[in-house]
């Protein structure tokens, strides 16, 4: 089974496709994820792409689309996957249906206030990505990642000027989006103001999953 989790920043798309991940084995595919590691590595991508994501505007579809298909090439993804993050354009919508068959569009729904809260105290372990918030799902230690013990960090992006670009431009560019899923009657809606397992388990019943705790 293959998603794409649609919604806006901070509603919670990369800690769901995380458990997801972890209980069903959805192989998750964050272009963000992607992106940030070409500019940790310094490649030609990501410097041309790093001003641009702390400000919150989006890379070119042409960066997005290449960025994507790599990753498609591995094996795992036969599994079935999440996409997190992809499309975000009409263009990257129109790239994947030629590309790839898709099951289901989950929106994550949640207003703007609870989306500046959460954003505003989201500190993420830079090698893996991993995500945690300084008050709704903190780590054991503060300011250090469970896993591999190194330093959180905020996000470039998390800024408040950024959030609020990024929210304009997800209504400009990406919003527009579900009308073009709805006419396909692949959207399935998500309540994401709930805690992490409760959104958990709406999305397994949405996406009719067979799973038992
Ligand atoms: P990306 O990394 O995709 O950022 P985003 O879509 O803005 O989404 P976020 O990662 O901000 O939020 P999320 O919904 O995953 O929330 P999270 O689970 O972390 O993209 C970053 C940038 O890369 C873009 O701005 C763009 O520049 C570029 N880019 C990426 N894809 C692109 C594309 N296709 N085209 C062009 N450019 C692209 O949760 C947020 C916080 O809330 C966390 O602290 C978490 O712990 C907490 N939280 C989560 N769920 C809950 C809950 N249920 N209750 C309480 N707290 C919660």
């Amino acid at each position: 089974m293959n998603l794409v989790f649609l919604g806006p920043p901070g509603s919670g798309k990369g800690t769901i496709a995380t458990i997801a991940k972890e209980k069903l084995g959805f192989v998750h595919i964050s272009t963000g994820q992607l992106f940030r590691e070409e500019i940790k590595n310094e490649t030609l991508l990501g410097k041309r792409i790093k001003s641009l994501i702390a400000e919150g505007e989006l890379a070119s579809d042409e960066d997005t689309i290449e960025i994507l298909k790599k990753r498609l090439e591995k094996d795992d993804v036969k599994k079935g996957y999440i996409l997190d993050g992809f499309p975000r354009t009409m263009a990257q919508a129109i790239a994947l249906k030629e590309m790839e068959e898709i099951d289901c569009v989950v929106i994550f729904k949640l207003e703007k206030d609870e989306i500046i809260k959460r954003l505003s105290g989201r500190r993420i372990a830079r090698s893996s990505g991993r995500t945690y918030h300084v008050i709704y799902n903190p780590p054991k230690v503060e300011g250090i990642d469970d896993d591999t013990g190194e330093e959180l960090v905020q996000r470039s992006d998390d800024k408040e000027e950024a959030v609020l670009h990024r929210l304009d431009v997800y209504k400009d560019e990406t919003a527009p989006l579900i009308e073009f899923y709805r006419k396909q009657n692949l959207i399935r809606e998500l309540d994401a103001k709930e805690s992490p397992e409760k959104v958990f388990q709406q999305l397994v019943k949405i996406i009719g999953y067979n799973y038992k705790e």
